[in-house]
């Protein structure tokens, strides 16, 4: 097979789709973070929830395209050869292809506890039943949510930053683990 095309479409996708995590989370955490610090706070929590609904369909996209042209540039490249005789921790190459799956992995269960665990407590509205004790609960929760949040978000992208090194050590050498 002529993998030529297969190989630049497989190796666009591939980077196109880290450039749309790894960017995000930078615009995210050094650009849109810091300037809500200067809008009153109920605007800030609206803004922050409006803008990370948006960046979840991104970063979704982005976790989802990954394996995809991964596993189509692995194939397309015949970098089989990392992983020989189909023992993938025997070799460097195929240790650091390993351990940039399982990353893959640890972004994507990071992506659902953010999504389906936490997202959903920063949107409900503290409801006033039960009293101020209870207003105060709720936003107490709130606030925890959104620390874990925003924890969940830098190791992310600290994790983000090691899979691209794992992926630049494997396209232009034998992996660096
Ligand atoms: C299941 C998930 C993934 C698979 C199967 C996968 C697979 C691959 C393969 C086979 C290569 C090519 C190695 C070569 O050229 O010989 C590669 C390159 C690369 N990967 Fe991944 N990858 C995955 C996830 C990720 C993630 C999460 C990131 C970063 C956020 C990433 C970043 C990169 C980078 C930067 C390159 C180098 C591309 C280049 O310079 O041409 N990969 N990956």
């Amino acid at each position: 097979m002529t993998a030529t095309w297969v190989q630049v479409l497989a190796s666009y996708l591939h980077l196109l789709a880290v450039a749309v995590y790894v960017g995000g989370s930078v615009a995210m955490e050094f650009v849109l973070g810091p300037a809500q610090r200067f809008v009153p706070p109920a605007q800030a929590q609206v803004l922050a929830q409006k803008s990370a609904d948006r960046f979840l369909v991104l970063v979704w996209s982005s976790l989802a395209l990954l394996p995809v042209s991964g596993m189509l540039l692995f194939f397309s490249l015949s970098d089989q050869h990392l992983v020989s005789s189909g023992d993938i921790v025997s070799t460097g190459s195929g240790r650091t292809l390993l351990a940039m799956m399982v990353l893959w992995a640890v972004l994507a269960v990071n992506g659902a506890v953010i999504t389906f665990v936490y997202r959903p407590r920063l949107a409900s509205k503290a409801s006033g039943r039960g009293g101020g004790a209870r207003v105060g609960e709720q936003l107490e929760a709130m606030q925890r949510a959104a620390s874990r949040v925003s924890w969940l978000t830098r190791a992310d992208l600290v994790i983000a930053l090691v899979v691209v090194l794992l992926g630049a050590s494997l396209a232009y050498g034998n992996g660096i683990l």
